[in-house]
């Protein structure tokens, strides 16, 4: 029998983090934020809260309206926000969304293992580092598996669950039932790095860095074209600075060694910005300033 999945501890309080602990606390499952650096974590249920405030003005139907109204406050009464990991212990799953660096990750892991019950299953929201990799490296190799949600956490379907050679096929079973409660779309895949979306979706954003780069086009041409010619939501520079330089980079170098396809190199603008610290959305800059309203493009990028 697979696991039934009622407490989700979510590890990691940045973008992500917060998404995922938004999607479980709607769903009525007692969930567990754990911010993994010091901070203030009132300020998380702040955030959560407003959240699903605008998503309940959002709804113009009285009922529905009412429905979710309801859902905010019954996620509100199942959410609890901390920085102290050992309020874990007791959850039947752990999703670990902290800092794309497996040096951390094996850490963070490592006092997990130490503190939550032989059954709790270990997940990592990771985008591109290996799960074998993870997985192997703590006491539950077979209770460990990838689920790799998507940006934003509340409003995107796919969910790609990453399962290893060693993953207990009832764990599989126990993430998806996980994944269709929270209202997802999951997809099962073997534990490759960049699972699809990102094998797919890293090259694009790279090659349009390398567009531009070589001069063909401006970066708000090239993301009108992709939008207007392609049909996309956003062009791939306003995709990249939404998920963030440093994820794109450090995904871009993770493909890069597994693969060793050039397509897959980060280039240089990237690294230049990665080092000047603008990541994007989250600092305010990257391929463009978001402290102008509408945003520009990044006046540091002119030529
Ligand atoms: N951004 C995306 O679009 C996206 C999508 C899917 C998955 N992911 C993955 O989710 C994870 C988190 O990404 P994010 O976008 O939320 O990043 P983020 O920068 O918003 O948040 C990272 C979190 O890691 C914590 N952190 C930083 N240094 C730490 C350390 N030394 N020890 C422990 N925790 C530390 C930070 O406090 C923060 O809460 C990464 O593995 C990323 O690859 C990101």
């Amino acid at each position: 029998m697979a696991n039934q999945i009622g407490t989700v501890g979510v590890l990691g309080a940045g973008q992500m983090g917060l998404g995922i602990a938004q999607v479980a606390a709607s769903a009525g499952l007692k969930t567990i934020l754990v911010k993994a650096t010091p901070g203030d974590t009132e300020a998380l249920r702040k955030k959560i809260d407003g959240a699903l405030a605008k998503a309940v003005e959002r709804e113009k139907d009285p009922e529905k309206q009412k429905a979710a109204s309801e859902r905010h406050q019954k996620a509100m009464a199942a959410l609890t926000t901390t920085s102290d990991f050992a309020a874990l212990a007791p959850c039947d799953v752990v999703i670990e969304s902290i800092i794309e660096d497996v040096a951390t990750k094996h850490a963070a892991f490592t006092k997990l293992d130490g503190l939550c019950g032989a059954d709790t299953i270990f997940a990592s929201n990771t985008s591109t580092l290996g799960i074998t990799e993870m997985a192997v490296k703590t006491k539950r190799p077979d209770r460990f598996i990838g689920l790799h949600f998507f940006n934003p956490a509340p409003a995107m379907k796919l969910v790609e669950i990453g399962k290893t050679v060693v993953t207990n096929p009832e764990v599989v079973e126990s993430a998806k039932a996980l994944c269709l409660k929270l209202g997802k779309t999951p997809v099962v895949l073997p534990d490759t790095t960049g699972f699809v979306v990102n094998r797919l979706l890293v090259p694009y954003m790279l090659d349009a860095m390398r567009v531009w780069q070589e001069g063909t086009g401006s970066i708000a041409d090239i993301d009108t074209a992709m939008m207007n010619g392609a049909a996309h939501p956003m062009g791939p520079f306003s995709l990249a600075d939404f998920i963030g330089l440093d994820v794109v980079f450090h995904m871009a170098n993770n493909l890069l060694d597994e693969y060793s396809e050039p397509r897959f190199a980060p280039p240089p603008v990237l690294r230049r910005l990665m080092l000047a610290g603008q990541l994007g959305r989250k600092t305010g800059k990257g391929f463009y300033d978001y402290s102008a309203k509408p945003a520009v493009p990044n006046p540091g990028l002119s030529r």
